[in-house]
């Protein structure tokens, strides 16, 4: 059975996306030539260790990246992934995306394992606050500063959104993999999981990753470009 059968029998689907898919929106992913990991170093920046150092310079790294976010539009990728939550009856998209633009395109039904630049919390007491347009580092009622709500290195992710990301790829008969390296866990594993339960898996990225080798398609291309085709030619079923 091809991907286009698949598409128009598989009843529950899962879309596990990664920076790749905001790229055509203009945020710049982590890895690659360009990527934000070639000119910072994570752990200068994205570890509690970097925020105790120096808060107020990773403060000002994230308001810097919620500028570049701020004007950003979601592009085609993000708006037929949020046409495939209306054609699937059971659908779960996994992001680790902090950028928010899947919810703007539509998609309801997100588990974003990595957070959302958005948020922020206390990194002393935990007490959420939701957004700050703020140059400068606030600080809680409990005297502690606050952080964007993200997940760094070295830090968990959110329990409940977890498990519920290995639930439904667990559950789904559909795993598309779509602009994400696959190299960071928990998130890299969720389509090795769907594999074994005997999804189908879709790759769709500029690049062959670790991921590429359990894929049954891997599509070579531009999220936005390689979507929109799949859109025409399987979910409004001209193809
Ligand atoms: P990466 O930067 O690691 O990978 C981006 C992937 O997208 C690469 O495989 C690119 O080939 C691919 N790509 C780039 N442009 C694309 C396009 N237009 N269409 C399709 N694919 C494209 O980003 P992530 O996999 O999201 O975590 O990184 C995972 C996590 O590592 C991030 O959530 C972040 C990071 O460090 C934390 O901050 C905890």
């Amino acid at each position: 059975m091809g991907i286009k059968e698949i598409i128009k029998k598989g009843k529950r689907c899962v879309v596990l996306t990664g920076s790749g898919v905001s790229a055509e929106s203009g945020i710049p992913t982590f890895r690659g030539d360009k990527g934000l990991w070639k000119e910072y170093r994570p752990e200068e920046l994205a570890t509690p260790d970097a925020f105790m150092r120096n808060p107020q310079l990773v403060w000002e790294w994230y308001n810097w990246r919620r500028g570049i976010i701020a004007k950003a539009k979601p592009n085609a990728a993000h708006y037929v992934i949020s046409d495939m939550e209306k054609f699937f009856a059971d659908f779960m998209l996994i992001t680790q995306n902090i950028d928010g633009l899947h919810r703007k395109a539509g998609n309801k039904d997100i588990l974003e394992l990595h957070g959302n630049i958005w948020e922020n919390k206390c990194f002393n007491c935990g007490k959420r606050y939701g957004e700050i347009m703020s140059e400068k580092l606030q600080k809680c009622e409990c005297g502690g500063y606050l952080r964007p709500d993200v997940v760094w290195f070295g830090e968990s992710l959110d329990r409940e959104v977890l498990e519920m990301a290995f639930l439904k790829a667990r559950e789904a008969e559909l795993c598309f993999v779509i602009g994400t390296s696959g190299v960071v866990q928990p998130a890299a594993s969720l389509p090795y999981v769907s594999k074994e339960s005997g999804a189908y898996i879709v790759e769709i990225n500029l690049e062959r990753t670790p991921i590429s080798s359990i894929a049954d398609e891997f599509i070579s291309g531009k999220a936005g470009e390689a979507l929109v085709k799949m859109r025409e030619s399987f979910l409004h079923g001209s193809g």
